[in-house]
């Protein structure tokens, strides 16, 4: 039986040391564009070096997906706006009534976020300010560039969306969840079919505090989709998190391993994987920080699982 691990570090240097062909299915959320004031990717200033950067990591990828492999990318979009308001914003923008801006206890201008302004370069039409970015778009275009095949789309329709506030634009109650592939022969369940609308609830978070963690009926439902569980089948997630993708894979009697760069998100979604281990009486080698986890890189820096 193989064993499912949470490796701390960037997946940028981790994924090379997977074994070529070593991965079934890969369920992964990066960060979002701007949103957060985290670790690794997400916080470029330029929208074009976050979609070069996860181009680096979905291209870096691909060699290490069986032919029988799916990679299902959760990405929302980002619109071309600063995610921290400040009052000087009205100059730009239209906010407020009377399209001057609001007054300075405004939430808009108060809430702790990450400090992301509006990117413009007015020689590119997309990079006008307000604009929706396409970003997920942008990534995939690239993606099948680079060899991948695009084989659809999912809609994961949020039953308990977060209010957006006032704005002259919908509301968005759904994200994308893109299903790529490394061969048309991948594997994946056809009775009774996937559809392409899922609608479930965000959870109430319970145990780790991530704050852009996944409901773990995302992951369940595309793993599910790939018609074979088992210990053979490995699950992998570049952007663990708290580990949301390895709870779905251990249930199902997977084999997970999860890359992330936030020491205590790594150690923490350990802890997590290790109780449902316990409960499932499955081998998860929980390898903590530091150097336990050196001893399960092989001296030519692969990977063991
Ligand atoms: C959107 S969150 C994923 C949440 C996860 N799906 C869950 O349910 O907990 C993205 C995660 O990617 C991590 N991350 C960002 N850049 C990374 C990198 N280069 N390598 C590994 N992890 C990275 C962040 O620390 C963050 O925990």
């Amino acid at each position: 039986m193989q064993k499912s691990q949470v490796f701390q570090g960037d997946c940028l240097d981790l994924i090379p040391r997977l074994p070529d062909t070593s991965i079934d299915i890969v369920v992964t959320s990066p960060p979002y564009w701007g949103q957060r004031d985290s670790l690794g990717g997400g916080t470029e200033k330029d929208p074009r070096n976050y979609i070069k950067f996860l181009k680096s990591v979905f291209v870096a990828l691909l060699p290490k997906l069986k032919q029988c492999g799916i990679l299902w990318l959760n990405l929302g979009d980002s619109y071309n706006t600063p995610v921290n308001w400040t009052a000087k914003d009205y100059k730009y923008s239209s906010l407020g009534p009377d399209q001057s801006g609001f007054n300075p206890e405004n939430s808009a201008y108060t809430k702790p976020r990450f400090k992301r302004k509006a990117f413009i370069d007015d020689n590119f039409g997309w990079l006008q300010y307000g604009n929706f970015l396409m970003l997920p778009q942008r990534l995939l275009i690239t993606l099948v560039e680079s060899g991948y095949l695009y084989r659809g789309e999912v809609i994961w329709s949020k039953k308990n969306a977060m209010p957006e506030g006032r704005c002259r634009r919908p509301h968005r109650k759904h994200e994308p969840i893109f299903l790529l592939a490394k061969s048309e022969q991948h594997s994946f369940r056809t009775n009774p079919p996937v559809p392409s609308v899922w609608t479930f609830s965000n959870e109430s978070i319970n145990g780790i505090q991530h704050r852009s963690r996944f409901p773990t009926q995302l992951p369940k439902l595309c793993i599910d989709a790939y018609g074979r569980l088992g210990s053979d089948v490995v699950v992998l997630d570049p952007f663990s998190g708290s580990g949301t993708t390895g709870s779905a894979a251990l249930q199902f009697g997977c084999t997970y391993i999860g890359f992330e760069i936030d020491a205590k998100q790594a150690t923490a979604s350990e802890h997590r994987l290790q109780k449902i281990k316990k409960q499932m009486g499955l081998n998860f080698s929980a390898l903590g920080v530091g150097t336990e986890r050196q001893s399960e890189i092989s001296q030519n820096g692969r990977l063991e699982f």
